[in-house]
C-alpha cells in the first residue's frame, strides 16, 4: 500500500451504510493559479477553511455523516485540517487525472452492494450552504432523473466564464461542454439534431457548479465507461451525461437562485470577493436585530450569528457591534450587549445582558479556559482580559486594566466591584463591592472593609519600592 494511503487510513473512520446517502468531496487538486504553498481548499472564508465549510454543508444538506474525501496534492494538510470524524473516509488520488478518475477512486471505499445515493461536490466551493444542498437533494429524490446536476446562471463577463456549459432541451440536460473543449472545436457541435457554433456554446449562461447526485449502482456501472478523449486528456465526470443519455436514462438539473454562492476561487481577488459575500450574508441575517456601526467591517463567527438569530426568535436582542470588532466562535452574547470598536473577543467568552465592552478591548481564553462577565458590567477602553476570569454583575473595570487568570490561579471578581484604570491583576479573588485604586495585585484575596460611616475602604496597593536606584541618575 502507498505510504499516503496508510497514513490516511489512520485518520479515516468507516461509513455507516445503513444511512442511504454518501457524499464525495473532491479535494485532490491544488489550485496552481493562487501561487501559494497553501492548498486552495485550506484558504479561509469567513474564518473557516473552505474544505471544512464544504464538509459541514454536505453533512447537513445531504443529511448524512458519510463522507469520502479524495485528497491528492497536499493530502496531509487537507486531511489534518478536516481531521478524524465519525463516518469520514479519506482516499488518495496519486495523479490528478480528472474529476471522473477522482470519483472512481472514491467508489472503492463504498461496498458494491450499497443501495443508496451518492452526492458529489468540489472541495473548493467556499460559500455553498446546507440549504442549497438540501434543496438539491430533495429535488433529486422527487425527480425522475438518474443523474442530477446543480447549476447556476452566470452573471458576469462571459469571457471570464470558465465553467462547463449546460446544454439543455426543456428541462433535460443533453450535455455539459467544458470551456477549453469549446475553444478547440474545429466544427459546429451537434447534439440531438441541434447544432451549436462555438460562440453559441460560449454564450450559454447556465453553468455546471460541479455538484452531482446519482444512484450508487448506476454511477458505479457507468463510471468505467469514461474515456480521456478531450483537450485536457482528463477523465471528465461530466461525460456521464452523454453516457447516461445513450442508455435512455434521464439527466436533470436544479438551478440555484443566487449563483454567487456557487463560486470557487482561482485567485486572491475572488477570494476577497467571497469573504465580502460571506460578510454580507451574515449582515443580512442579523441586520434586523443587531446594530452594526459599519456593515463592511466586522467579524462574527457564523455559529455566534446563528445563536443570535435563535435568541432573536424569543426576545428582543438589541446588540450593538462596533466597527472592526471581531467576535470569534466560542463567544456567547446576550441581549443589549454593546461591543466597542476594534474589540477582539476570542475563545470561551460569555457576556451576560447589558455588558458593555469598550473600544480596543482584548478578551481571550484557551479552549479549556473561560471568561464570564455578569449583567451590566462595563469593561472600559483598552482593557486586556485573559485566561480564566469571572467578573460579577454591575462592575466597572476602567481603562487600560490588565486581568489574567491562569489554570492554577483563576481570577474571581464579585458583584459591584470598581477597578480603576491601569491596574494589573493576576490570580486574585476580589469580594463584592470592593474598590481598587490603580494597583498591582498579584495572587491576593481581597475582603471588603468599611469605616464607621459604612463606606468601603479603598484598596491601593502599589509595588514595593524599586531596586537599583543607586545605578541611575536624572538627566539634566
Ligand atoms: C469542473 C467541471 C466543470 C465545472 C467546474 C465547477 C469537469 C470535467 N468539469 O471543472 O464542468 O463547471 O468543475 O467548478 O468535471 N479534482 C480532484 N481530482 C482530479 C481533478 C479535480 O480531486 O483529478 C477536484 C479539484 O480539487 C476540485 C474539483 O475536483 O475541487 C473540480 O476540479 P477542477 O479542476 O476545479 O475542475 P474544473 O476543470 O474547474
Ligand atoms: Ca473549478
Amino acid at each position: 500500500m502507498l505510504k499516503e494511503s496508510c497514513v490516511l487510513e489512520e485518520i479515516s473512520s468507516s461509513l455507516d451504510t445503513s444511512i442511504p446517502h454518501i457524499s464525495i468531496i473532491l479535494a485532490a487538486g491544488h489550485g496552481k493559479r493562487l501561487r501559494s504553498h497553501l492548498p486552495k481548499m485550506l484558504y479561509e472564508i469567513w474564518g473557516v477553511p473552505t474544505v471544512v465549510r464544504v464538509s459541514r454543508a454536505a453533512r447537513k444538506g445531504f443529511a448524512t455523516p458519510n463522507e469520502i474525501v479524495v485528497v491528492g496534492m497536499k493530502w496531509k494538510e487537507v486531511a489534518h485540517t478536516l481531521g478524524k470524524s465519525p463516518h469520514r473516509v479519506f482516499v488518495f488520488q496519486k495523479e490528478q487525472k480528472g474529476t471522473g478518475d477522482a470519483v472512481k477512486i472514491a467508489l472503492r471505499a463504498i461496498p458494491e452492494d450499497f443501495a443508496g445515493n451518492i452526492y458529489i461536490l468540489p472541495g473548493d466551493m467556499g460559500l455553498i450552504d446546507a440549504k442549497i444542498l438540501r434543496e438539491f437533494r430533495e429535488a433529486f429524490e422527487k425527480s425522475a432523473s438518474q443523474m442530477f446536476i446543480l447549476t447556476g446562471e452566470y452573471e458576469g463577463d462571459l469571457r471570464k466564464n470558465y465553467y462547463g456549459r449546460i446544454v439543455k432541451k426543456d428541462d433535460e440536460v443533453l450535455e455539459i461542454v467544458e470551456y477549453r473543449d469549446i475553444l478547440s472545436l474545429s466544427k459546429p457541435f451537434t447534439i440531438d439534431n441541434h447544432t451549436f457554433t462555438a460562440q453559441e456554446l460560449l454564450n450559454i449562461r447556465e453553468f455546471n457548479a460541479g455538484v452531482y447526485a446519482f444512484g450508487h449502482e448506476q454511477l458505479r456501472e457507468n463510471i468505467k465507461k469514461i474515456k480521456p478523449d478531450n483537450v485536457q486528456k482528463e477523465y471528465y465526470l461530466t461525460d456521464l451525461v452523454k453516457i447516461f443519455r445513450l442508455q435512455g436514462l434521464r439527466v436533470g438539473a436544479q438551478k440555484v437562485e443566487n449563483p454567487s454562492l456557487l463560486l470557487g476561487f482561482n485567485d486572491r481577488i475572488v477570494l476577497k470577493q467571497m469573504n465580502n459575500i460571506a460578510r454580507k450574508n451574515v449582515y443580512d441575517k442579523l441586520k434586523q436585530i443587531v446594530t452594526f456601526e459599519d456593515p463592511d467591517d466586522f467579524f462574527i463567527a457564523e455559529e455566534v450569528a446563528e445563536k443570535i438569530i435563535e435568541m432573536g426568535g424569543k426576545e428582543p436582542v438589541d446588540i450593538t457591534i462596533g466597527q472592526g470588532a471581531y467576535i470569534g466562535g466560542g463567544v456567547k452574547l446576550s441581549p443589549q450587549v454593546v461591543i466597542g470598536k476594534n474589540a477582539r473577543l476570542e475563545g470561551n467568552v460569555t457576556l451576560q445582558e447589558k455588558v458593555k465592552i469598550g473600544d480596543e478591548v482584548r478578551m481571550s481564553s484557551f479552549a479549556h479556559q473561560e471568561i464570564r462577565v455578569g449583567r451590566n458590567t462595563e469593561i472600559f477602553w483598552g482593557d486586556v482580559i485573559k485566561g480564566n476570569v469571572t467578573i460579577g454583575e454591575n462592575c466597572r473595570i476602567e481603562s487600560w486594566v490588565r486581568i489574567t487568570g491562569n489554570d492554577e490561579y483563576p481570577v474571581k471578581i464579585g458583584r459591584k466591584v470598581l477597578i480603576k484604570g491601569n491596574s494589573y491583576i493576576f490570580g486574585c479573588i476580589i469580594e463584592s463591592e470592593a474598590e481598587i485604586e490603580h494597583s498591582v495585585l498579584n495572587r491576593k484575596k481581597i475582603k471588603v472593609l468599611r469605616d464607621e460611616k459604612g463606606n468601603v475602604k479603598r484598596i491601593k496597593y502599589v509595588l514595593p519600592p524599586p531596586e537599583g536606584e543607586e545605578a541611575m541618575e536624572d538627566l539634566p
